[in-house]
């Protein structure tokens, strides 16, 4: 059994946990959304100057927590990539840093590998093959898991990401960042079929459409056009929480419709759902009805688990450190790479 210590820096949480394959010892985050906040999204640069701020502090947290040492260490892993680059140096650094100071081996993570081993964190009688649907605020993608380290990028957005279409709308509607738990709460009380609005679809050049790849853009800007007009008709007050639940059926509806067809044309009777929109409510309710139709099976990993955190990229690192994968001290960050 092998215990990691690993870190996460690839966006706006500084994070460092201390795992093994069974256990999670302890999963310091420290979220900067509240220094974000005022500029309505993540600004690169406050993001890494935060992180450089807070990694030692975390590391030493996480350390206590855990009531271990460094000799209890077999491993320092670190997200390499993808990310905001300069966020992703500090965390890769500092785990290299470690790793050289206290000798031990490094292993470089992929923030999307460390998505899909949420689940196992949560689920441990999981095992692949499974189809993963990651969606968060800079990804959307569906992932064939299909063993460690063998992957197979089935759907993608063209655009933006879904969590990004959820703080893009939120911001239109002025109701501050981040924008998913706001939406997903006043579409609680709102009406889902009082607008409707189009599911983004990509157009395949032989004609048709694009089976489990997704596009976002389109739907925010139809939104921004009906607040447009309905301020027109009414400048008093807007429909917000019908706005906020016709919104979010679309992007659950999109979400739920690729996820399936992309299951059962792949033959997956398991899926399992990451990132920080995997917290709504509209998607979890789809999702879970249409895969109870087609009998298939879904996991929604708890909360503090789907959005970003260092427990799953320690528990990605165990499995890889297991197998003896171990990074070069030369690997570097990407803030692009596909898993
Ligand atoms: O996974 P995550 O913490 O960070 C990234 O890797 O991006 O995801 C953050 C995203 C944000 O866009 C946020 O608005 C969205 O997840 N989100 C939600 C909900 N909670 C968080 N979106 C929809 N409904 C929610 N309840
Ligand atoms: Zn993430």
């Amino acid at each position: 059994m092998k215990t990691i210590l690993a870190i996460e820096t690839s966006c706006d949480e500084t994070a460092v946990a201390i795992v093994n394959e069974q256990k999670i010892y302890s999963s310091i985050v420290a979220s900067q959304i509240d220094l974000h906040k005022r500029y309505g999204g993540v600004v690169p640069e406050e993001a890494s100057r935060q992180h450089l701020l807070t990694i030692n502090p975390c590391v030493e947290e996480a350390l206590q927590v855990a009531k271990l040492t460094w000799n209890d260490i077999d491993g320092i892993a670190a997200t390499v990539a993808p990310g905001l680059i300069g966020a992703l140096m500090v965390g890769e650094t500092a785990g290299k840093t470690l790793a050289m100071i206290h000798q031990k081996p490094f292993l470089g993570i992929h923030h999307l590998e460390g998505h899909i081993y949420a689940t196992y964190l949560s689920q441990p009688d999981w095992k692949p093959p499974f189809l993963c649907l990651l969606v968060s605020g800079g990804h959307t993608s569906l992932i064939h898991v299909k063993d460690c380290g063998i992957y197979e990028q089935l759907g993608n957005t063209h655009d933006d990401a879904a969590g990004e279409a959820f703080d893009k709308v939120a911001r239109l509607l002025n109701l501050g960042y981040p924008g998913g738990p706001v939406i997903d709460k006043l579409a609680t009380r709102g009406n889902p079929k009082r607008f409707s609005l189009p599911e983004g679809k990509i157009s395949l050049p032989q004609g048709g459409y694009h089976p489990y790849d997704f596009s976002f853009s389109g739907l925010k800007t139809a939104v921004l056009r009906l607040v447009e007009k309905l301020k027109q008709e009414n400048s008093e007050s807007l429909p917000i929480a019908d706005l906020a639940a016709s919104f979010q059926e679309t992007v659950a509806r999109s979400l739920t419709k690729k996820t399936i067809t992309c299951a059962l044309d792949h033959n997956l009777t398991h899926i399992a759902v990451g990132g920080g929109v995997a917290a709504n409510s509209g998607l979890r309710d789809h999702l879970q009805e249409a895969a109870k139709k087609h009998n298939l099976t879904v996991h929604f990993p708890p909360l503090k688990l789907c959005t970003d955190n260092a427990a799953m990229i320690g528990c990605a690192a165990c499995d890889h450190l297991k197998r003896g994968h171990i990074s070069s001290w030369n690997l570097g960050v990407q803030s692009r790479l596909p898993i």
